[in-house]
Parts: C-alpha cells; structure tokens; sequence
C-alpha cells in the first residue's frame, strides 16, 4: 500500500490524526524534500511519528519510482508530501503509475501554501493560473504571459518561487519583483509578499511591486502575489498589511 500524506506547511504537529496513524503503522516512511520545505527539522518529524525517515529527492519520486512501487506491493510505504499531495504537478505521475501496476493508494490532505494565500483576504476564487519562476529565469517568460493573461481578466496571480532546500537555496520576494520589472510588469502594481505562510513568524507584505524589490522580509520559503481587480472586502484586508 503507498500512502501519500500531506503533512502541512509548518510544523510535526500539522500533520492530521489520520495521517499520524497511518504512519505509525507504516513499515517504511519516506519525506519527499525537493518541492517544498517545513519550518522544522527532520529529526523533530522523526521524534513526533516515532518513525525513522528516509529523504525522497525527484530522482527516487519521478524518475526511479519503480523501487517505491515495488516496496510498496509489499509493505506499507508512506511517503510524506510537506502541504498537500496535489499542490505540486509532480505527484500524480507516481498515483497513475501505482494504479497501473496494482499497487493501492490511499491520500491524505493537508493544508496547502494554495489556500494558505487566504490568509492575505484575496478571495481563492479570484485567483486565476499559478506560475513559477525558476532560479533561471533570465530568458523565461512563462511567468510574463501567464501574468498579462490572468490580469486580463481580473484575477490574482501567485507566482512560487523556486527553491532547492537540499542546498538550502530559495528565489527571494526581491529577486522575484526583480525579474518582472525587467521583464515589462510595471513597478506601480499593488504586489502582495509571503514568506513562510503557516508559521507563527509568518510575514506578509503589502506594497508597490517596486517596493517589493528590497522590503526585507527574513524568513523562507516565500511567494508573490500580483492581485487584479479587487472587492472592497480585499482591500480592507490588504490594508492590515501597509
Ligand atoms: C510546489 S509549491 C508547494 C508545494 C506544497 N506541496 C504545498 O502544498 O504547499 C512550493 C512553493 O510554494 C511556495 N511556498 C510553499 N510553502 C510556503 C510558505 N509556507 N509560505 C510562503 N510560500 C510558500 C514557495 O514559493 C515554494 O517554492
């Protein structure tokens, strides 16, 4: 049985009653580690489930998820998704592949840094294409069109913000509000910044795009919202954060 568990955006204790029994009775547990990253360490996970943790990076999740699948034909393989199982694309290749060579699956949810946005009052429903923008951006302009599309229209757009937290390496609000100015979003836009959403530090951040260039904000992993046209009740939200 593979059983993928969301286990939440902060902390050990976010993971769900549900999730923490299934890991307890797991024979083997895996965290994959390279879509996200938690406010606390591995070993403080290991002492909270009372289970040893293998490190999962994209090789063994994507590309060699034949030994996860063959493992888990026999065993009770839980493998940890930090946040929500389908908040990222790169999960639902490894469901697919585990229903086509027999082996169950069984999801739990958790909360996601998708609905953690919340936070800042935009309406989920007003947001339109999530985008990232990876480390190397210079010649990207996915984020660009995805942007002007969704602008288009009226709706928010989030932008993530790569990271490799293995080499503890995360794209900043500023390198992020960097790269569109220069790639043509104009600096007067109202911009949102988030940065570690969940934790009792999280921070959130209001102000121009251009402002969003060099506000300090200490805290990881962070993301951007750009948002489009706005209910009074938003504004009267995003006011709190000025
Ligand atoms: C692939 S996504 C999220 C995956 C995760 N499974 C989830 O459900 O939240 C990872 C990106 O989301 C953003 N992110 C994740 N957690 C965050 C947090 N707590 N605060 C702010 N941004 C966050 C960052 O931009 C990060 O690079």
């Amino acid at each position: 049985m593979l059983y993928l568990i969301g286990i939440g955006l902060n902390d050990e204790k976010d993971v769900s009653v549900k999730g923490l029994e299934l890991i307890k009775k797991a024979d083997v547990v895996y965290l994959e580690n390279y879509t996200s990253t938690l406010n606390c360490s591995v070993s403080q996970l290991e002492k909270f489930y009372g289970k040893k943790i293998i490190l999962a990076d994209r090789e063994l999740v994507e590309n060699d998820s034949d030994k996860l699948l063959k493992e888990a034909k026999e065993k009770n393989v839980a493998l940890l998704i930090i946040g929500d199982v389908f908040a990222a694309t790169t999960h639902i290749g490894l469901i697919i592949d585990a229903q086509t060579k027999k082996v169950k699956v069984e999801i739990v949810h958790n909360a996601s840094i998708l609905n953690a946005v919340g936070e800042t009052g935009l309406f989920l429903y007003q947001f339109g294409k999530i985008t990232s923008i990876p480390f190397e951006c210079a010649n990207v302009k996915v984020p660009i069109d995805v942007f002007n599309n969704n602008y288009k229209l009226g709706y928010h757009t989030l932008f993530l913000l790569d990271l490799k937290p293995k080499e503890n390496k995360f794209m900043s609000i500023n390198e992020a509000a960097k790269y569109l100015i220069k790639h043509g979003i104009t600096g007067s836009l109202l911009a949102v910044g988030c940065a570690r959403l969940g934790g009792k530090d999280q921070e959130i951040k209001v102000g121009s795009l251009k402002e969003m260039t060099s506000l300090k904000f200490s805290k990881y992993p962070q993301c951007l919202i750009i948002p489009g046209e706005l209910h009074f009740i938003e504004e009267d939200s995003l006011r709190r954060f000025k």
